[in-house]
């Protein structure tokens, strides 16, 4: 059978900490080997021909962990960005982040930028990392730039609909996500794309995240095809 492959992939990425804990190791360690499924699932996403994808990295809760688990995910995140630079531009792939990088530690939201830059004009998959961010943040922060340039003259607020509001979300020209994979068996979108995500399929993996690798991600790929989608109309 040919499989349909979504254009867009998003990924909440969780069970990093049970990972470990149920080996009695550290949580660190969990996020250390659930970099390594970052690396795989993404060189497969690529290879597959997904156009996007989007993996939830850090929310804006996340900074309510312990400060030690805290400061090493973000040494986490600056050692991947520079480590993974060859195999994005190996890969073609366009590297993009939302959410709020402003109160990311310097030494990250350097490392962001270079990747950003470095990977502007590839031309295959585009991979977002949402890192700080947070769903209602997004559409609050979207709802008070519409405001400042309606107060400014820019915009009409008669003018506002749907297609218009979502020029103003972190990455105005993303497609929305075809599919939601979440790992560890939580059923919650816990403030993950809430705009994008209204008609998206959601699959769930028992797994844990650093176990996730691509047969698994191809068994979502299979129960997305099972899928029947309606878009809130009948299934023609
Ligand atoms: C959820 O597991 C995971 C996170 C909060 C962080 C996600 C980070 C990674 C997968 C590491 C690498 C990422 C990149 C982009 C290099 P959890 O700690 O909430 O797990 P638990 O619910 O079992 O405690």
């Amino acid at each position: 059978m040919d499989l349909e492959i979504p254009r867009h992939i998003a990924i909440i990425m969780d069970g990093n900490g049970r990972w470990a804990e149920s080996r009695r190791q550290s949580r660190i360690r969990g996020h250390e080997q659930g970099a390594k499924s970052v690396r795989a699932i993404t060189r497969e996403c690529a290879r597959l021909g997904v156009e996007q994808l989007t993996l939830y990295a850090f929310s804006n809760e996340n900074w309510k962990r312990p400060r030690t688990e805290v400061s090493f995910l973000m040494r986490l995140y600056q050692r991947y960005l520079i480590q993974e630079r060859k195999e994005i531009m190996d890969n073609n792939i366009r590297f993009i982040n939302i959410g709020r990088p402003e109160v990311l530690p310097q030494y990250v939201r350097k490392e962001l930028r270079k990747t950003i830059e470095m990977s502007a004009d590839n031309t295959g998959m585009l991979m977002c990392v949402a890192i700080n961010y947070g769903g209602r943040v997004e559409i609050v922060d979207a709802a008070r730039q519409f405001a400042s340039d309606v107060k400014s003259g820019k915009q009409n607020v008669d003018d506002l609909d749907e297609e218009l509001f979502s020029q103003y979300l972190y990455q105005p020209d993303m497609r929305d996500p075809d599919l939601l994979i979440r790992t560890a068996d939580e059923m919650r979108i816990s403030n993950f794309l809430l705009w994008q995500l209204s008609y998206s399929e959601i699959w769930v993996s028992p797994l844990c995240w650093p176990e996730f690798r691509e047969e698994h991600l191809m068994e979502g790929i299979e129960a997305y095809n099972r899928r029947i989608r309606k878009f809130g109309a009948l299934k023609t």
